[in-house]
This record gives C-alpha cells, structure tokens and sequence, in this order.
C-alpha cells in the first residue's frame, strides 16, 4: 500500500507521476491540478528513489507516495511493482517526470498511449542524455522540451507537445538548463491535462471515429437524426453501417453505435460487459449496440474490429466478396 493513501474525494482522471530527482516538473502538473476545471488529480508520486526530493513535496502536500529501487532487482520485477503500486492507486495514465529509468517494452505494451514523458530537447533533436551541452556544442540557437508519448523506443514516441526556449552567448548547460525547467513548468501541465482528457473531448472522438469508419470500402458520410451517420454502398442505395452518439436521448454516453447479430447477442454483452456496452435508445430494438468512448481505456483497436464486422453486415456481396479475397492474403 502507498504511504499516505487514504479516502480523498475523488475529482478527474487519475494519474501516477514517477519521479527520480528534484520532482518539479510533479509540483507543475500538482499545482496546475488544483487550479479550477482541472481535468485531472494525482493518485501517486512513485519512485526509486527513497531520498527523491519530489518524495517530499508530494508527502507534505498530502499525495501518496510509493518507493521501490531498482538496486537487486531485476527491470522486470521493478517495473512490476512500480505498475503493481500505479494500480492499486486507480491511476489511469502515467507521467514520468525526470523518472530516468528505462521501463521495460513489455510495461510499456500494456500502457500503450497511457504513458507521457518530458525531455529537455526539441525531439526527434537529442534523444537521451546531456541534451543542453549537445545543443550548445552544436551551435543551436535553441533548446527547448518535449512532451511525447512513451513507446519501446527511447524518446522516439509521437510528440504532443514543445516549446522553445533561447540560447544565449555564453549559457553553460547549467544557465541553459535551468530556463528549459522554467519552461517545461508550463509545457507539462497543459500537455498532460490536453492529452488525458481527449479521451472525453466529443471533436477527438468523432475524428477517431470518422477515421475508422470510412477506410473501410466505398463508405461516406451521412447525417441520420441530426448525429454522424457512416453508410456503405453507394449515395442513392448505401446503408448504415455506424452511427456516432453524443450524448443522444438523454445517454450520459458518447459512443458509437454498431449492428450486433442478433437481440440475444446484444443483451449479453451490455450484461456482461456494461463498462463498454449500452442499449441504446431507439436504435438498440433494431440490434444496434452502442460501444462506450468516453472512458480512458478504449480499445481502438477493438472498435476498429466491430466497424468492420458491422460493415461487412449490410456491406453488398460484391464488396465483402472483395474484402473475403483480400483477407486470403
Ligand atoms: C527535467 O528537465 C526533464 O526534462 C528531464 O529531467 C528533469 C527532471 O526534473 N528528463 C529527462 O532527462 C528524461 N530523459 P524535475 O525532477 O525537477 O522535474
């Protein structure tokens, strides 16, 4: 159990910051989410570290806190209980902040897109250490951070975020370091807050959405009772394959609504699975289920499948016949 945890009221999107040193890019994301309308809290500031400095602002500032090092422990029993103790805190996503250990690719898989981190150089510019004195040996007129997400490769993952900051004639990497931390003070927190709560921005969700559904074959764009619509087939005799559902008829849901096989099929699933599934309103007596988007852990990957099960169901023989032979290959 994490030092400190205890029953704090719960407000928005839980995170855990891992730390290593000084911790003040934690204390900007902290303080940023106490401010009004911020979208998220942290659960824990985790560690392998014991003496972190960022251990003890966390503490004093009443945020559990959790240590592990990594010394005689292999990387996958430590990333093991830093996952283990992120858990247990309810957290969602994971922030890493100057936390300067390399997590292993496994750790990284089962948190994919759930993972953030800082880097003191404008990426894909000065991957992984003494980034300041590479700039200026290099003769930049600038530095800067990045925010990115974590992927297996080393601080190769898409970047979200970047501000810029001056060199100036004679900065050391000391001079020049300290006015990137200023920087990224402010750069953390509005990525973080930015990329956690598009998971509940409806403009993201209809992007992803519209994307997915119209890769599939001779599929457009229609509008039906006022909400995106997808069809497949033709402009004069296409059907419906997908509709996109904000907050329709009264559903606390944004979601995309599918064709499942049969009644029995979707009431099973909305039983069994009511975290991703719902009946929705109107369409659900006609076998249209509604696949939930607006909670942190969507699997695209999985609404990407039912799209295309969903197209494939009113999709005309000539198009899945295509679709059957090119699945062969
Ligand atoms: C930050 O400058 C961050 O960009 C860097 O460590 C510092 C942590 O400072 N991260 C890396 O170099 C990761 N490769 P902080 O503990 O005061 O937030």
């Amino acid at each position: 159990m994490a030092k400190g945890a205890n029953n704090r009221e719960s407000h928005g999107i839980k995170i855990a910051v891992f730390i290593s040193g000084s911790g003040t890019n934690m204390a900007a994301i902290l303080y940023a989410s106490r401010l009004a309308d911020a979208p998220l809290e942290i659960v824990l500031v985790a560690s392998n570290i014991a003496d972190a400095d960022g251990l003890k602002l966390a503490e004093l500032e009443g945020i559990p806190t959790f240590v592990h090092s990594h010394k005689g422990h292999s990387r996958t029993d430590h990333d093991a209980a830093m996952e283990a103790a992120a858990k247990d805190a309810g957290a969602q996503f994971l922030v890493l902040a100057g936390y300067m250990r390399i997590l292993s690719d496994e750790f990284v898989r089962r948190w994919e897109g759930r993972i953030l981190n800082i880097h003191p150089s404008l990426l894909p510019k000065y991957k992984g250490l003494d980034t300041f004195a590479r700039a200026i040996e290099a003769g930049d007129n600038h530095a800067g951070a990045s925010v990115h997400v974590v992927t297996p490769e080393l601080d190769a993952g898409e970047v979200l975020a970047q501000v810029r900051v001056t060199i100036a004639p004679g900065d050391t990497p000391e001079t020049l370091g300290a006015r990137v931390k200023l920087a990224e003070h402010q750069l953390y927190p509005r990525a973080v807050a930015d990329y956690v709560s598009r998971g509940t921005d409806p403009d993201f969700l209809y992007a992803k959405v519209r994307e997915l559904a119209l890769t599939l074959p001779e599929t457009h764009e229609r509008e039906s009772h006022g909400s995106p619509g997808f069809r497949v087939g033709t402009e004069k005799t296409g059907k419906f394959f997908a509709h996109f559902s904000q907050q329709h008829h009264g559903s606390e849901h944004i979601a995309v609504l599918v064709k499942t096989g049969s009644m029995d099929e979707l009431l099973h699933l909305v039983e069994t699975q009511p975290d991703t599934y719902y009946k929705p309103a109107y369409y659900g007596a006609s076998g249209w289920i509604g696949i939930i988007l607006n909670n942190a852990n969507v699997d695209w990957d999985h609404v990407a499948q039912w799209l295309g099960r969903s197209w494939r169901s009113v999709a005309p023989v000539r198009l899945t016949k295509l679709h059957d032979i090119a699945d062969m290959f």
